[in-house]
């Protein structure tokens, strides 16, 4: 479903060269569960954001169901971005002073879909990350961390995506929330939803089937894991 091959990606700003994928190979399949590690500065958001056909790399090749993505064109990357790939953000990314269930629907304000299709899809989506009911209503803003991590990830599963990526998840949430987050990506991945998740933290990438490491721009070792439930 996912194939790297040799990705190198090389930022150049002013002066300031930074080769920050020194050539990335893996292959991912369909159901699978990986974390991807490292420390800060090792590659990870640059790796991620190719994943997410986000960017392009410097050179190398990356596959997406069988797709070059780098020979995408505009209209093809946004229908593969919109329909295959959902994202979920360290930040959670959510519109504030603006309802939970507004939040999950607005990726459908231009699919065509009426109002209460729209409606009706988004509390699906909420009931299915585990989102109270009580809380639909709610303001973005006014609820916990965890919450806002569950708006993120209904809204990541609106147009029920193949794939769901993850960029620190969990990075702004405390042990026991986080603990609650990895079960909910645990649940998804059950439901046979692909994870990709990535951490800089051991015992979040150990909830996970296999764990690739990388260190500068390199994979220095990919492995398959058994997933730890009680270490969080
Ligand atoms: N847009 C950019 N322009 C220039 N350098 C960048 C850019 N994005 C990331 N980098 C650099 O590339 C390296 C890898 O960064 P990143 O992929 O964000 O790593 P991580 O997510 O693992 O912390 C770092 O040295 C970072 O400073
Ligand atoms: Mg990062």
């Amino acid at each position: 479903m996912i194939e790297c091959r040799n990705l190198i990606k090389t930022y150049i700003s002013g002066d300031v060269r930074t080769d920050a994928l020194k050539g990335v190979s893996f292959k991912i399949n369909k159901g699978e569960f990986v974390s991807i590690i490292g420390p800060s500065g090792s590659g990870k958001s640059t790796l991620m954001h190719i994943l997410g056909a986000l960017d392009n790399p410097t050179s190398g090749e990356y596959f997406l169901d069988g797709h070059e993505v780098s020979k995408l064109d505009d209209d093809e990357l946004s229908d593969l971005r919109r329909n295959k790939i959902g994202f979920v953000f360290q930040a959670f990314n959510l519109l504030p002073r603006t309802t939970v269930l507004r939040n999950v629907m607005l990726p459908l304000l231009y699919s065509g879909m009426t109002m209460e299709e729209r409606n009706k899809r988004a509390k699906e989506c909420l009931r299915y990350a585990g989102m109270e009911e009580s809380k639909f209503m709610n303001l973005s803003n006014q609820l916990s961390g965890g919450q806002m991590q569950r708006v993120a990830i209904a809204r990541s599963l609106i147009n029920n995506p193949s794939i769901i990526l993850a960029d620190e998840p969990t990075g702004n949430l405390d042990t026991k929330t986080s603990k609650i987050i990895m079960d909910a990506f645990r649940e998804l991945n059950r439901k046979g939803h692909t994870i990709i998740l990535i951490t800089h933290e051991m015992d979040v990438a150990d909830c996970a089937n296999r764990i690739i490491q990388i260190r500068d721009g390199l994979v220095e070792r990919d492995a398959p894991n058994k997933p730890n439930d009680h270490v969080i």
